[in-house]
């Protein structure tokens, strides 16, 4: 029988894609999302509950009413920025709504989780490219959330036999290749649709801020990685964590295990808004301005580590392919 994954968070940006990426590998996703940024059309034709993972008695409802085998837990705030000005509002529902979470799975006997972490974990670390093991130091309460819900699921997997992955993503980019989902964030943090929005006359200009790193065009590099690549990754995450019951977990012994998910590759703010110029053709007002403060010059990731333990690699690699899919869904092409 289909195994039923419990998607908290399924009605946004990377939870929909993975719901494409389950129901194709046979799964039955079941999506709880309070839509306080998700999208109930995103979810298409998935099981889905309006609801908040902080909301005690719903969980319990919830796994006592569906056989559920495994969690894929993409319920957070997601910004940096406003993680800064109102903290509280982060480490409520990231951290304390993933623990009331943890807690009812451990409560009702469901092991497995794949968790949406982040290579903010990292901080502003100059190591490049970044591997699993560098020191963990956030430095915004976003990343501080994330790192305290890893070291959670850590605890937890040792003392209650939970079996858990954190996926670290680096930046999450493009579209369905098929058209059918996209990024719909709002306000639009993510430089790859803001550059869209620019080229389609949505904004008058984009900006670059800092052209004097120590980087190849002087801008900053990032690691984009397609979302269908993210997808595909959960799916990888779970099928590892469904093997590791006959095989090494014996008892109450959890496990718990991290992974960078990335291209390997960066590419610059300059190279970003080139390929968007070319998949567009539009020649939108690109300004160049000061740094700002807490931006790294690099932050690539080493996905090692995927390849070797989950068999997973980015099969769209190519940054041309990402913004073409993120404009294609914004109906411009
Ligand atoms: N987008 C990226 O580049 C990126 C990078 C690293 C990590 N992540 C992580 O991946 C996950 C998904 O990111 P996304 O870009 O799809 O964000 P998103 O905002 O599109 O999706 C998050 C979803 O969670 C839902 N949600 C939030 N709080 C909830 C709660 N208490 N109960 C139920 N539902 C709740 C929202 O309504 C939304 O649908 C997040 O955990 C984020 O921290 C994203």
């Amino acid at each position: 029988m289909a195994k039923t994954i419990l998607v908290p968070g399924g009605a946004g940006f990377i939870g929909s894609h993975t719901l494409l990426a389950l129901k194709a590998a046979g799964y039955t996703p079941l999506v709880l999302d309070n839509l306080s940024n998700g999208h109930q059309d995103a979810v298409l034709d998935a099981n889905f509950i309006e609801g908040d993972i902080r909301d005690e008695a719903l969980l319990d409802q919830l796994f006592e009413n569906h056989a559920i085998d495994a969690v894929v837990h993409f319920a957070a705030f997601i910004e940096a920025g406003e993680s800064v000005r109102d903290p509280m509002k982060f480490y409520d529902n990231n951290v304390a709504g993933s623990l009331n979470l943890v807690r009812a799975m451990v409560r009702h006997g469901v092991r497995k989780m794949v968790f949406s972490s982040t290579a903010a974990v990292y901080g502003d670390s100059t190591d490049a490219p970044l591997t699993e093991d560098l020191p963990k130091v956030p430095i915004n309460p976003y990343g501080q959330t994330k790192w305290a819900v890893e070291c959670m699921l850590r605890d937890t997997a040792a003392a209650d036999g939970l079996q858990a992955i954190a996926l670290r993503y680096f930046n999450a980019a493009g579209a369905d290749p098929e058209g059918r989902l996209g990024e719909r964030h709002d306000p639009e943090t993510h430089l790859i649709p803001l550059v869209l929005q620019a080229a389609s006359g949505q904004r008058d200009a984009i900006s670059i801020f800092g052209t004097d790193y120590d980087t190849r065009d002087g801008t900053c590099i990032r690691d984009y990685i397609h979302v269908a690549d993210l997808a595909d990754a959960h799916v990888k995450a779970l099928e590892h964590l469904f093997t590791q019951d006959d095989s090494k977990v014996r008892g109450r012994r959890g496990f718990y295990d991290a992974f960078n998910l990335g291209n390997g590759q960066g590419f610059s703010v300059r190279e970003v808004v080139d390929a968007a110029k070319q998949v567009t053709g539009v020649d939108f007002t690109v300004k160049e301005e000061e740094r700002r403060p807490g931006d790294p010059a690099v932050l690539v990731a080493n996905a090692e580590k995927a390849r070797t333990t989950l068999g997973w690699s980015p099969s769209i690699p190519a940054l041309e392919d990402m913004v073409a899919h993120a404009w294609n869904f914004m109906g411009q092409s």
